[in-house]
């Protein structure tokens, strides 16, 4: 295997998709798809794609907003796509991306996207060095030029909810 391998990482390796049909057992009383529900397939997608770019064991670290756009109805399909988009040292930014489709008339909708954060992990159990992703399409480079950026975001995001969960520690 060549050194560029070994240290840099297509995108495309990590890419994952998921359908499922949206069931009346998955819905809220409004007859949509329950958020939660959603946020479990999310993380789910996304921990899949950093464990095919890392090839070791993955924690998720943070996930970003989430905006749901358009409601999943009951009868739609739901999908999800995933790949990782950004890495640092350790730490790997995967994008997800959820549509709902009607599979009678084929109308597809963007419903939601989500930016989550995985760490790998050695066989310790510490944080341990991931491949560069190497982006290849239009779509992968525009995601990733706005990876570092991101990434700035997220660490005063964290600084802050560390603040936060050390005065809630002092309310006993
Ligand atoms: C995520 C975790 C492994 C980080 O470990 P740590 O000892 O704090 O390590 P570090 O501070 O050195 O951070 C390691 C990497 O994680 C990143 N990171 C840590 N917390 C982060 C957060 N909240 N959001 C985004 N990235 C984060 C760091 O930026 C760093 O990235 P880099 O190496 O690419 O620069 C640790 O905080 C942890 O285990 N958290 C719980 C994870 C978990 O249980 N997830 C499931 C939730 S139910």
């Amino acid at each position: 295997m060549s050194d560029i391998q070994l240290t840099k990482k297509l995108i495309r390796v990590s890419r994952t998709t998921k359908s499922s049909f949206v069931l009346p057992s998955d819905t809220n009383t409004h007859g949509t798809l329950f958020g939660g529900r959603l946020m479990s397939y999310i993380d789910d997608i996304a921990a899949i794609s950093a464990s095919k770019h890392a090839r070791s064991a993955v924690v998720t670290a943070s996930a970003d907003s989430i905006d749901f756009l358009q409601p999943i109805r009951e009868g739609e399909v739901v999908s999800l796509e995933s790949y990782v988009s950004w890495t640092h040292n350790t730490s790997m930014e995967v994008l997800v991306k959820i549509f709902a489709e009607n599979v009678i008339t084929g109308v597809k909708k963007v419903c939601a996207t989500s930016f989550l954060t995985f760490v790998a992990l050695n066989e310790e159990g510490k944080p341990t060095k991931v491949p560069e992703a190497l982006p290849e399409t239009k779509e992968e480079k525009f995601v990733y030029d706005g990876g570092e950026e991101r990434m700035k975001a997220r660490k005063a995001r964290r600084k802050h909810s560390e603040k936060l969960a050390s005065e809630f520690g002092s309310f006993g």
